[in-house]
């Protein structure tokens, strides 16, 4: 199998997966996803810019079967499906040298068990001259591990990102024109993987602002030839102010909750703001994560169970605690037979998000008039909040 040529002496080693249906035994990955490699040939030097999953060691095996020689192995982020198969390029290529960055070196040791001494550290902005291609280091910390780094090609100007501007698309095809086809795959990528890092991924925005960006080669879905409107939509995504949304992760077991939701999703929308609520129950989490990147509000809906919120509804609290999403308010709504502290769990186990506590309501049993127009306020409530942030 030959490497696929990106550009001339630019070339791709890796895999697309189209079989994986989970990342990190959590994420949903409803189209697969793909581990991308590169190989960039100087006159003098061949450079290895990642690896692959060690599942799919041997396509890369049999792309690198016709490359004789690879002097530089550079391992921009050092999470397994990228740097797994180093060792065996390291065994293969001997006089092979690993670069990464300073944070790196450890993390390489302690993840693959490779000698630190072995590993050269390169500097933020250092160049590598191949011979005719010149590779340049730009740490790019926390897209999305503290070690990350992207590789400037600057005769070339495609920058090797890796996870950073990703998408989790398996694909036979390497290229996508623009990133309007790929931008919701895009956005599921940023929610999952990088909305908790938002603050560095806009201060990584501003370092590579005057870069000229021709390329934009990722580790994970198809090579962006116009990346302008996914660097676009990273700046949206990261911008600090919200949308007018309200997520809404709900469950309900008998349908007292339900109706609550129910009421709240009509008045939300009769005011004019977007609502995307999310039955746990069957959820894709991967979703729930999307519309977490832009809403200004989340209330959580949850019945209770004995004595507490539902675990259904503690899951949803938890990945947002994770996601750490820039929403700026908060409610709970849900019902109870005899045990009534729901809400004040629900708030407790809301630990990292920043958000303002808008009142809670919570029905015993059947919602009654009273609790429905609790909801219409909290509606009100939610529609003032929201024009005192300007969105709506
Ligand atoms: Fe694609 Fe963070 O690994």
């Amino acid at each position: 199998m030959k490497p696929r040529m990106i550009v001339p002496d630019v070339h791709y080693v890796g895999a697309p997966d189209f079989d994986r249906k989970l990342f990190d035994a959590l994420i949903p990955l409803p189209d697969g996803t793909s581990y991308n490699a590169y190989l960039v040939s100087g006159r003098d030097k061949v450079a290895l810019i990642d690896t692959i999953e060690p599942k799919k060691l041997p396509v890369l095996e049999a792309y690198l079967a016709s490359v004789p020689r690879i002097d530089y192995v550079v391992s921009d982020h050092t999470e397994q499906d990228h740097s797994g198969s180093i060792p065996w390029v390291l065994e293969r290529y001997p006089q092979a040298q690993l670069l990464s960055s300073e944070p790196a070196k450890s993390m390489l040791a302690d993840h693959l068990g490779l000698d630190p001494a072995k590993i050269r550290a390169v500097a933020d902005g250092e160049r590598l001259d191949l011979g005719g291609k010149t590779l340049r280091f730009i740490y790019t910390p926390w897209v999305h591990w503290p070690e990350t780094m992207s590789t400037y090609l600057e005769e070339e100007r495609l920058l090797f990102s890796c996870d950073w501007f990703g998408s989790h698309i398996a694909a036979t095809d390497l290229f996508v024109d623009g990133a309007d086809c790929v931008k919701a795959e895009a956005k599921r990528y940023y929610a999952e993987i990088m909305m908790p890092f938002r603050k560095t991924v806009q201060k990584n925005l501003e370092k590579i602002k005057d870069l000229e960006i021709r390329l934009i080669a990722p580790s994970h879905g198809p090579i962006y030839r116009d990346p302008r409107s996914i660097i676009q939509a990273y700046r949206d995504w990261t911008d600090d102010t919200p949308h007018n949304t309200v997520v809404i992760p709900w469950v309900s077991m008998h349908g007292s909750t339900e109706i609550m939701v129910d009421r709240l999703v009509t008045r939300l929308v009769e005011r004019g703001i977007s609502v995307f609520p999310f039955n746990m129950a069957s959820a894709d989490i991967g979703q729930l994560a999307m519309a977490l990147v832009d809403a200004a509000t989340i209330v959580f809906a949850a019945p209770t169970v004995h004595v507490g919120p539902h675990p259904m509804v503690f899951n949803a609290v938890v990945l947002a605690n994770a996601l750490r999403p820039k929403a700026r308010f908060a409610s709970i709504i849900g019902s109870y037979g005899w045990a009534g502290k729901m809400p004040e769990m629900v708030k407790a186990a809301m630990t990292v998000l920043k958000v303002e506590h808008l009142p809670s309501v919570i029905a015993k049993g059947l919602p009654k008039p009273a609790d429905l127009e609790a909801i219409d306020a909290l509606a009100d409530t939610i529609v003032a909040k929201h024009r005192e942030i300007g969105v709506l």
